[in-house]
C-alpha cells in the first residue's frame, strides 16, 4: 500500500485559534461593513487571506535570527544573504528592500518613465500600480487559456509569444524598459510558466534587446511544476531547475514574504553592475543603505536560510500537495475552481458558484463573505471590487473572472485544517441556490478600494 501523503514538519510552538459562533460572525461582519480586511485576526478561524508574510519559520531560521548582525554597513547577515542569492539564482549584485513592492519601486525608479510600455504575464497589482504611477502602461500578454477556469492547461502562467512579439515590434525599443515575467503567476491562480516559455520570452528579449526581469515571489513553486509537468525536467533537481530559470533573466524582484518564508523582506537581483549602481541610489533614498535596505540584520539572516529551505524537495512536495489536497477536495464535490490547482492558493470561480447574484452586486465578494459566515474562513475577493473603477468613466470595471482566492500560508496549517476549509466551502455550495442578493457600496476610496471599502446588503 502506498503510504499517505503527510506534512514534512512537526509542530514546536502553537498558537490557539478561536472558534466563533455564527451569531458572532454575523455581528462582526456587520461591524466590519462587510469588508473582510476590517476583521480582527482573532475573529477569523482559518485565515487564507494571503500566503504573504504569514508563513512559519523553521527552528534553523529562528536560530539564524540570533546570529543577526545589525551593523549599518557591511553586516555579516547581508553577506550571508548575498551568498544565498548568488548560489541559488546566480546574481552577483543585489539590493535588499523591505518587501516586494519596494523592490518594484526602486527598480522602476531606475528604469521606467512616462509613456513606456512594460509587457508581461498578468502583472501583480502592485507591479501594475508602480508602472501606472509612472504614467507607463503594463500590457498583459498571458495566454488566453488562463482565464478559462475549467480548462486544464499545465502552464497557465505562460506568455502568448506571438502577442508579446507584436507588442515588441510595434513600439520602439527605447519605450520598453523591461519585460516582467511573474513566476508563478499570482493573478491567473498561482499558475506556473514553463521552462520552454521562459526560454521563448528570453529569446525575444535578446532579439529586441530588452532586459527581462522575473517577479520571483513564488519561484520555487514554479520550479516544482516544471519538474512535475515538463518532460525534459523530470530528472533534474529543483536547485538545477531554479538556476536554469534564472539563467534566462537579467534580474529579479522578490517578495521574500512568499518563497523566502520570512514575515517581511524583499530584494532585487541584478546581473548588470551599471543598473545595480543606478538602482542603489534609489534604494538609499527609499529603503535604506545598500547593505540592509529596510531589513534588520536578523531578518536578512532568516531569509538567507529560508531561501535554502524553500528549494528542498520535501518542503515543496508538502507545500504543493497541501494546496492540491484542498483544491481536489473541492473539485470532487463539483465546486468550480481554477484548473489545475495552483501553487499557493485555490481560486474558486465565483461566477459559476453563485449564478444568481448579479455582477453589479459583487459576486466574488458575496461568496467570500458567505465562506466567513459559514466557517470563519477568510479568503479574498479577486473580482470587481479589486479591479477598481475605470479611471476616466468612473464606471465599475468587470474583469473576465470573479474569483475567491484561498491562499495557504506556508507550514502553518495541517491537512485537517484543509478538510475543515473544504467542508466549509461545500456547505456553502450546497445552499448556493438560496444566495441571491449581493452587496452595495456605501463608501469607497478612489483607487485600491477593496482594502477599505464599506458595503451594505443589497435587498
Ligand atoms: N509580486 C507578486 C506576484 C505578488 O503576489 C506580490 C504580493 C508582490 C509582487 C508584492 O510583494 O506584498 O511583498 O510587497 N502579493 C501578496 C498577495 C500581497 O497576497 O498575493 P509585497
Amino acid at each position: 500500500m502506498n503510504l499517505p501523503f503527510c506534512e514534512n514538519y512537526k509542530i514546536k510552538t502553537v498558537e490557539s485559534l478561536y472558534k466563533s459562533t455564527t451569531a458572532q460572525r454575523l455581528q462582526w461582519l456587520k461591524d466590519a461593513r462587510y469588508n473582510l480586511f476590517n476583521l480582527r485576526s482573532e475573529q477569523v478561524f482559518i485565515d487564507l487571506l494571503t500566503d504573504s508574510g504569514t508563513g512559519s519559520m523553521s527552528q534553523e531560521q529562528w536560530a539564524a535570527i540570533m546570529t543577526g548582525d545589525e551593523s549599518y554597513a557591511g553586516s555579516r547577515s547581508y553577506f550571508k544573504l548575498k551568498e544565498s542569492i548568488e548560489d541559488i539564482f546566480g546574481f552577483r549584485y543585489f539590493l535588499p528592500t523591505h518587501q516586494g513592492r519596494a523592490a518594484e519601486n526602486v527598480l522602476f525608479s531606475a528604469l521606467v518613465k512616462a509613456g513606456d510600455i512594460v509587457p508581461g504575464n498578468a502583472h501583480f497589482d502592485t507591479t501594475k500600480g508602480h508602472i501606472e504611477f509612472r504614467k507607463a502602461t503594463a500590457i498583459d500578454c498571458t495566454i488566453t487559456e488562463a482565464s478559462d477556469t475549467a480548462l486544464n492547461h499545465p502552464f497557465k502562467g505562460n506568455v502568448d509569444i506571438e502577442k508579446l512579439e507584436e507588442v515588441l515590434k510595434s513600439v520602439s525599443p527605447e519605450k520598453i524598459p523591461l519585460i516582467i515575467l511573474t513566476i508563478t503567476c499570482n493573478s491567473t491562480g498561482g499558475q506556473p510558466v514553463s521552462m520552454g516559455n521562459i526560454k521563448e520570452v528570453y529569446r525575444l528579449s535578446r532579439k529586441y534587446n530588452i532586459p527581462l526581469f522575473f517577479d520571483s515571489a513564488r519561484f520555487a513553486e514554479n520550479a516544482w511544476f516544471i519538474k512535475e509537468r515538463e518532460a525534459d525536467y523530470a530528472e533534474k533537481n529543483i536547485p538545477e531547475i531554479v538556476r536554469e530559470m534564472f539563467s534566462y533573466a537579467d534580474g529579479m524582484t522578490m517578495s521574500s514574504k512568499k518563497d523566502g518564508i520570512v514575515n517581511i523582506g524583499g530584494f532585487i537581483g541584478f546581473r548588470n553592475q551599471e543598473l545595480f549602481r543606478k538602482s542603489s541610489t534609489y534604494n538609499i533614498m527609499f529603503e535604506g543603505y545598500i547593505t540592509y535596505g529596510g531589513m534588520a540584520g536578523r531578518d536578512m539572516a532568516a531569509l538567507a536560510q529560508g531561501l535554502r529551505e524553500v528549494i528542498e524537495p520535501d518542503y515543496l512536495e508538502t507545500r504543493i500537495r497541501q494546496v492540491e489536497f484542498l483544491g481536489n477536495s473541492l473539485s470532487v464535490a463539483g465546486v468550480p475552481v481554477q484548473q489545475p490547482i495552483g501553487g499557493h492558493a485555490v481560486f474558486i470561480d465565483a461566477l459559476r458558484f453563485l449564478p444568481f447574484v448579479k455582477r453589479e452586486e459583487f459576486v466574488a465578494q458575496t461568496l467570500a463573505l458567505e465562506l466567513y459566515l459559514e466557517g470563519g474562513v477568510r479568503g479574498v475577493e479577486i473580482g470587481t471590487l479589486m479591479a477598481d473603477r475605470d479611471p476616466i468613466s468612473r464606471e465599475n470595471r468587470f474583469p473576465k473572472t470573479e474569483m475567491v482566492r484561498l491562499a495557504i500560508p506556508r507550514r502553518v496549517y495541517t491537512n485537517s485544517h484543509m478538510e475543515y476549509v473544504a467542508a466549509t466551502v461545500r456547505n456553502v455550495f450546497e445552499r448556493r441556490e438560496n444566495i441571491k442578493n449581493g452587496y452595495r457600496i456605501t463608501w469607497e476610496a478612489e483607487i485600491l478600494r477593496h482594502f477599505t471599502i464599506e458595503l451594505e446588503k443589497a435587498q
